[in-house]
């Protein structure tokens, strides 16, 4: 009996104050607004953090936040959510491929420079990479004078790194058409289902670490398509303004803010407007 308490796990308790804390370490860290309520998602996400330093209670992690740079980064990279997947919410590439990219070009705006893509939450790079054969899609279709160009941006390091690496197994290349397959996907030789973007693509794509709340990291950016998606759902109101604001001043007059289909509403502000639901336009 003894031998077995002994064994046991004691989760450790979250109190009040701990709860607060974390809160704005949180906001101050990533962005990212947590609800004080959800105690269970809280401790799912930092218990693994608590172990890995060896710690039993959440008031020493929280001294721990304070001190340590490191931890910070390992705090925010536990607290985000990197879920994607090629050709998400397929009818903006669609509209893109069927008439925004014609926009783009019309009266030569975008002639003699890159068109530049940003996919500004970008996570393992999916969404950027489906940008980008759409945009190769639009070419071959007969849209040919542009260039395309990719930069991706994430908090997250890990994520980014896979995202330069741009290799993806099976079940995570599902979404990427059919017919883009054999021209965007290559076969390793040396494991089966696993595959690595072309090198064309790879060639026109920049990744990097940035932080959309703070700005740090965006500087030199300047878009033509930005992809913002699924990401303003986990800032608050005041959070979600700086971060349009800092997408707004880096996206180009006549170029195409993409939201989230769910977050088109977070997206509304002066200057931008409505083409259709969650694509907007930036008009001034
Ligand atoms: C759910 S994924 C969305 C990925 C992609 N945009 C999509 O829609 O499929 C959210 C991404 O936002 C990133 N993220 C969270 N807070 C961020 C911040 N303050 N600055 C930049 N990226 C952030 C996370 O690391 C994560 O990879």
């Amino acid at each position: 009996m003894l031998s077995d308490m002994t064994q046991l796990q004691i989760a450790p308790s979250l109190r009040l104050d701990d709860i607060r804390h974390l809160v704005v370490m949180a906001k101050s860290v990533t962005g990212i607004s947590l609800d004080e309520t959800r105690t269970d998602f809280i401790a799912g996400r930092l218990g693994r953090r608590l172990a890995a330093n060896g710690l039993t209670d959440y008031a020493e992690y929280c001294r721990l936040l304070k001190s340590d740079m490191a931890e910070r980064v390992a705090f925010g990279e536990a607290l985000t959510t990197h879920t994607t997947s090629f050709f998400r919410e397929k009818a903006q590439y669609d509209w893109l491929l069927d008439e925004g990219l014609a926009e783009l070009q019309d009266g030569g705006r975008t002639k003699g420079r890159e068109t530049v893509f940003w996919s500004a939450a970008c996570s393992t790079g999916q969404e950027g990479y489906s940008a980008l054969m759409t945009a190769h899609a639009a070419r071959d279709g007969g849209l040919r004078s542009f260039e395309p160009r990719l930069v991706g941006t994430d908090l997250s390091r890990p994520v980014v790194r896979r995202a330069e690496q741009a290799v993806y197994a099976r079940g995570e290349t599902d979404g990427i058409p059919a017919e883009l397959r054999p021209r965007f996907l290559l076969s390793s030789k040396k494991s089966t289902g696993i595959y690595r973007i072309v090198p064309e693509l790879r060639t026109q794509s920049t990744w990097r670490n940035a932080n959309l709340v703070t700005g740090h990291g965006l500087d030199g950016i300047a878009a033509d398509v930005v992809f913002l998606r699924n990401v303003l759902i986990y800032f608050d109101a005041e959070i979600r303004q700086r971060v349009i604001d800092n997408v707004y001043r880096r996206l180009r007059i006549g170029g195409f803010l993409m939201t989230g289909h769910t977050e088109a509403s977070h997206a509304r502000r002066a200057g931008l407007e409505l083409v259709r639901p969650s694509i907007y336009r930036k008009v001034a």
